[in-house]
């Protein structure tokens, strides 16, 4: 599969709450980690066992080769991950005791992802693309219609939100948003669909997903974990959906696998090193 997106190094620190406009608070010892929505998701397919791709941008600097190396120990084929003028980007995480985050991105690198990155794609053998956003969203889009057009499933995992074109929703299968997101765009999952896309996935945290078909909506349960650190469990969820469906999996088999992963995710620390390995998943039961 192909994965489109951004890569980011995570600058994580562990706080005791949320700083107020004007406040400083002081946190826990500070880690560098490779994230970024789009590398998270390659990672994490890999980690499962999928053929992956990346397309990307990173700068040169100790950031990029942190990325670079990170894709390539999971697996994640790094020869269309460019070298780019611009800093590789940077997220701000801070992350309270019951594992919910707060990030700043500032996108750098990714930024110049562009449309003849698109363009120098070769689609033999590709059965899946995924893409999320922190990447230009025109390049999105010209990367969902370039994968129809060649007979690739397009995936979309609309975080952080931005405006698709109808013509780019309308192929999507699925499009993944979050419940608030559905919310926002549809007012209800079901109403996902009155959007254009084939169909639809929401994430529901905690509690798994659902998944938005023509045939109607069917919940998926996630198992109960205590959570360490949420970082990149929508990352986790996309990776492993688009990794089941390029196995073949029904869109629901997907999701519930999907919901699992990303639930293990959450049980340690960071994006990218949380992410389980296939076998690891299979122990879980
Ligand atoms: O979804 C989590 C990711 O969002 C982090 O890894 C961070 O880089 C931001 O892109
Ligand atoms: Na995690």
């Amino acid at each position: 599969m192909l994965v489109l997106g951004s890569a980011n190094a995570d600058l994580v620190v562990p706080v005791p709450r949320r700083p107020g406009a004007g406040e400083t608070v002081l946190g826990g010892d500070p880690v560098v980690l490779p994230g970024g929505k789009g590398a998270n998701t390659a990672v994490a397919a890999a980690r499962l066992g999928a053929g992956v791709a990346f397309v990307g941008a990173v700068g040169a600097d100790r950031y990029g080769d942190l990325l670079r190396d990170s894709l390539a120990a999971a697996g994640v084929r790094t020869d269309l991950l460019r070298a780019s003028t611009r800093p590789t980007g940077l997220a701000f995480i801070t992350v309270t005791p019951d594992g919910e985050n707060s990030i700043v991105v500032a996108p750098g690198a990714n930024s110049d992802v562009g449309e003849s990155d698109v363009d120098a794609l070769t689609w033999a053998g590709v059965s899946v693309l995924a893409c999320s956003l922190e990447v230009p969203v025109g390049t999105v889009a010209r990367a969902v219609e370039a994968a129809a057009a060649h007979g690739v499933r397009p995936v979309l995992n609309l975080s952080p939100v931005a405006p698709v074109p109808a013509a780019a929703l309308a192929l999507l299968d699925p499009l993944i948003v979050n419940e608030h997101e559905a919310a926002a765009l549809a007012g209800s999952p079901g109403a996902l669909l009155d959007l254009g896309p084939k169909s639809a996935v929401v994430t529901l945290g905690a509690r798994g997903a659902l998944v938005v078909t023509r045939e109607g909506v069917t919940e998926v349960g996630a198992p109960e974990v205590s959570a360490v650190d949420t970082t990149g469990a929508g990352d986790a969820f996309a990776g492993a959906l688009a990794a089941g469906l390029a196995n073949g999996e029904p869109l629901p088999v997907a999701a519930r696998f999907a919901a699992r992963v990303a639930a293990l995710s959450v049980t340690a620390a960071g994006a990218q090193p949380s992410y389980p390995t296939l076998e690891r998943v299979r122990e879980f039961g």
